[in-house]
């Protein structure tokens, strides 16, 4: 399998559980140094795989990397961020910045369509199962997507795109019996949130309903594991919240 983002919070949580329960991994990241040392202490079965999820060389890599370890049946797209925000008209009046918007359309949206269909097609020429199955995509939005805040427009315009892709990803790769789900986060308490100040992660918890914390990145690793294991999931995006619905601000 390829975890894009795989040595990031939620992804490198991923990678942990699944090569935890057998799976051969490629942990596929810009970040080449903490990709490659999540692998070096996995050990057998994993593979730091540098490069950015736009380059079709780089994933090219790491698919190749991905079928030296076995035949490559799960891709998750975990990679992605915003890589500004803003509102619309600033308080000056003046009009968002264009460069930041592409840039997280690029990390988000058009990342995941790029990994996607360079794997699907690698996938594509593996013999199917008994019932026709050749794996899963599992994507990864967020509820942003869904409920965009005050100056979160390009991140959540990206994950929603992403939300959009899921049920005709699943129908395109129908005929290749390739299933495809998104996962869209609420609030997770990655090493990175971690480590905000107690104010701002309090603040961030008030809206969360139940349980009244952050999510788990054991919890995303967990709910990719179901729908991995699920044949019968596919074209949906799940919400993984804690019923949380972010207000305006
Ligand atoms: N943490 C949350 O609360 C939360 C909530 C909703 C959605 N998400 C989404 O979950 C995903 C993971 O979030 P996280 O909190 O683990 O973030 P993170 O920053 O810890 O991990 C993201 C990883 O993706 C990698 N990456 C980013 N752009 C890339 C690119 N172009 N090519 C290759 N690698 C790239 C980064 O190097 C990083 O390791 C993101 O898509 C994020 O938008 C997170």
């Amino acid at each position: 399998m390829i975890v894009t983002g795989g040595a990031g919070g939620l992804g490198s949580a991923t990678v942990r559980r699944l090569h935890g329960l057998g799976a051969a991994v490629v942990v596929f990241d810009r970040a080449t140094d903490p990709a490659a040392a999540l692998a070096d202490e996995l050990g057998d079965g994993v593979l730091g795989v540098g490069g950015d999820v736009n380059d079709d060389a780089a994933v090219g890599h790491a698919i190749g990397a991905a079928e030296s370890l076995g035949q490559l049946s799960v891709v998750v797209n975990v990679a992605g961020g915003a890589a500004s925000a803003g509102r619309l008209v600033g308080r000056s009046g003046e009009p968002l910045d264009k460069s930041g918007f592409v840039d997280t359309m690029a990390m988000n949206a058009f990342g995941t369509f790029n990994v996607t269909r360079l794997a699907a097609a690698a996938m594509a020429a593996h013999p199917a199962d008994d019932d026709g199955q050749r794996g899963v995509v599992v994507n990864t939005a967020s509820i942003a997507g869904m409920e965009g805040q005050v100056g979160q427009l390009a991140y959540a315009a990206a994950k929603a795109a992403i939300l959009g892709m899921t049920l005709p990803m699943a129908r395109d790769l129908a005929p290749l019996g390739i299933r495809v789900c998104a996962i869209a986060p609420g609030t997770m308490g990655t090493p990175l949130m971690e480590m905000a100040p107690e104010s701002m992660k309090e603040a961030l918890v008030g809206n969360i309903v139940n349980p009244k914390r952050m999510g788990r990145p054991e919890e995303f690793a967990s709910l990719v594991e179901a729908i991995v294991a699920n044949d019968y999931l596919n074209g949906e995006n799940i919400r993984l919240d804690g019923a949380l619905r972010f207000p305006p601000r």
